[in-house]
């Protein structure tokens, strides 16, 4: 169904964080549909929100006559977006201007007749279009157009990027093929409204956000969509009481620790989207996760946006490198001993706050422009950095994105990895505060290493690898100044170069034979599957 199409999806529940794999956003200065960057963020993620609790989810036939589908929805009101998209059948995303119409919808739609099987009886957003009568048989000989909502598969990217003519082409080209669309966008935040619709029977006035790569500005088509159950509303800790006379007061159940409300909470929560939730499979719950404190997280996502934003060599090089990283497998889309997304996003942060002439300035520079309304402190931990862009001058910067690759391979490739810490606060190398064979200081959390899961042998991959991609490119470059594609013949494609040969599988010195590699990988994962699972038994 539904969730299980959204590639490369696993569900799972973690203490504060919902994950869900699937798709997202592209807030492009050319997106005529979504919210646009001058808003601040949380009012983007708020437009995004309630757009989506105008939208329904509509199964329907791949040849369905796409013009007498949405006239006959558009007697409910005037619909503001639609798109349909295909996976494990086709759907169609439906944007009513106003939420009535929703409440209209809901009037006219009907509980299906079911034979031999029983219903679940449970209403939802997520419909199913029946076609009734042979002159309401779809018509259309091609059907709706649908849009892609997952990545390009690798071997096509590297051959597109191949016919480019330069190493920045090629980075914006894999930055285009790789963002999130904004239809995929709506799609995260509509899975965040139809959560919330489960959860909020019992707690009406929750919210379910997005957070992370959904959000921040890198995220890549296919990538988790990680949520956030936000219970506020009902906490209390917004409510002042009256200094005198009566007051009343809401009796209600205690538990030991606040963690152990969110672990109640979440696995009722958890078990209503399995046992109700149409289309909703193989719901995992992971109570015991250790997590980070879920609302820095959610400044973090807020500050790594406003850091793609500034330059738009920052998105581009956080593409690259996040693609070359997972093509190399140091990253990984199971838990374990290697390096995440998130600290590959810091590093290249960090490398441009390092350059000659920064591309990006320090978190503390940041935190130093911020005005009252920006102040922010979450747990003791202060969060604070501005948000109106008008405020921020940058430095004069020339850089390519082909120097700005080279730089980043060469960079880490020599770091004193041993001794020193990343820091993006300060914007220089630290002494390291513990041992730990990477540490990445936390942006809001300064105290902690996001990079704490990283062991010697996967650090050590990384920096061998970073060392074979900057010998690449600085052969690429000493070849041809200007790297045109060499070896292309009238008929035959593009030999991989630059930024595409990267994303090849590497076959150089100072990194061992693949199928040596691979297996001593596998065997290394399989080890840390092992191990957390034990940790998670133990507890
Ligand atoms: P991908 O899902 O890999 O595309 O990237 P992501 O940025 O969404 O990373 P992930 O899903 O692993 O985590 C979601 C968010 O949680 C991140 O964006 C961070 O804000 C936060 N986060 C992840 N790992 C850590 C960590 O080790 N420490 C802290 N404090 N926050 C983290
Ligand atoms: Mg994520």
């Amino acid at each position: 169904g539904f969730l299980k199409g959204l590639q490369g999806s696993h569900t799972c529940l973690r203490r504060g964080v919902v994950t869900e794999a699937q798709a997202l956003a592209n807030r492009g200065k050319d997106d005529d549909h979504g919210p646009g960057d001058q808003e601040g963020f949380e009012a983007v993620q708020q437009e995004r929100l309630a757009q989506a609790e105008r939208s329904v989810l509509i199964s329907c036939h791949s040849k369905t006559n796409e013009k007498r589908f949405l006239k006959y929805l558009s007697l409910h009101g005037d619909i503001q977006n639609s798109f349909f998209y295909d996976s494990y059948g086709t759907y169609a995303v439906v944007e009513f201007a106003s939420p009535e119409s929703v409440a209209s919808l809901h009037k006219a739609v009907s509980i299906p007749a079911v034979n031999h099987e029983s219903l679940v009886p449970f209403k939802s957003r997520l419909l199913s279009l029946r076609s009734l009568g042979a002159a309401d048989r779809p018509t259309g000989q091609t059907g709706p157009q649908c849009r892609p909502q997952t990545a390009v598969p690798m071997n096509e990217l590297i051959q597109t990027l191949s016919q480019e003519e330069t190493i920045d082409q090629q980075v914006t080209c894999l930055t285009a093929a790789f963002q999130l669309t904004e239809e995929n966008t709506r799609l995260r935040f509509l899975v965040c409204s139809l959560l919330r619709d489960i959860a909020a029977s019992y707690f009406p006035e929750c919210n379910v956000r997005p957070f992370g790569s959904s959000v921040n500005g890198f995220g890549k088509l296919g990538c988790d969509l990680d949520m956030f159950l936000d219970l506020d509303g009902i906490s209390g800790r917004s409510l002042k009481m009256p200094n005198a006379g009566l007051a009343l007061e809401y009796q209600m159940k205690r538990c030991n620790s606040e963690r152990a409300v969110t672990q109640s909470i979440l696995s009722v929560v958890g078990e209503c989207v399995d046992r109700f939730g149409p289309g909703c499979v193989g719901v995992q719950k992971i109570l015991n996760a250790r997590c980070p404190l879920v609302r820095v997280a959610m400044k973090t996502s807020e500050l790594l946006h406003l850091y793609g934003r500034l330059d738009g060599r920052v998105r581009g090089l956080v593409f690259a490198v996040r693609c070359w990283a997972r093509a190399h497998a140091i990253t990984s889309s199971v838990p374990g001993a290697w390096i995440t997304n998130f600290s590959l996003t810091v590093m290249v942060l960090f490398f441009l706050q390092r350059r000659p002439a920064p591309v990006i300035p320090t978190l503390d520079h940041l935190h130093s422009l911020a005005g009252p309304a920006d102040k922010s402190v979450i747990e003791g931990n202060d969060c604070t950095f501005v948000s109106d862009l008008s405020r921020i001058t940058l430095q004069d910067n020339t850089e390519t994105l082909e120097q700005l690759l080279r730089g980043f391979f060469d960079f880490y490739g020599s770091f004193q990895f041993g001794r020193m810490s990343i820091s993006i606060r300060k914007g220089t190398e630290q002494n390291k505060p513990e041992v730990a064979p990477l540490h990445i200081q936390n942006p809001f959390e300064t105290s902690l290493n996001v990079s704490k899961n990283v062991n010697g042998t996967q650090l050590d991959r990384f920096v061998a690898l970073c060392q074979d991609a900057a010998w690449h490119l600085e052969q690429s470059a000493a070849g041809a100044p200007s790297a045109p594609p060499p070896q292309r013949g009238a008929d035959t494609a593009p030999a991989p170069w630059g930024l595409a040969a990267l994303l090849l599988p590497s076959q150089t010195a100072g990194v061992k034979g693949r199928r040596k590699q691979k297996r001593e990988l596998a065997s290394v994962r399989l080890k840390g599957l092992l191990e957390s699972l034990k940790k998670n038994n133990n507890r």
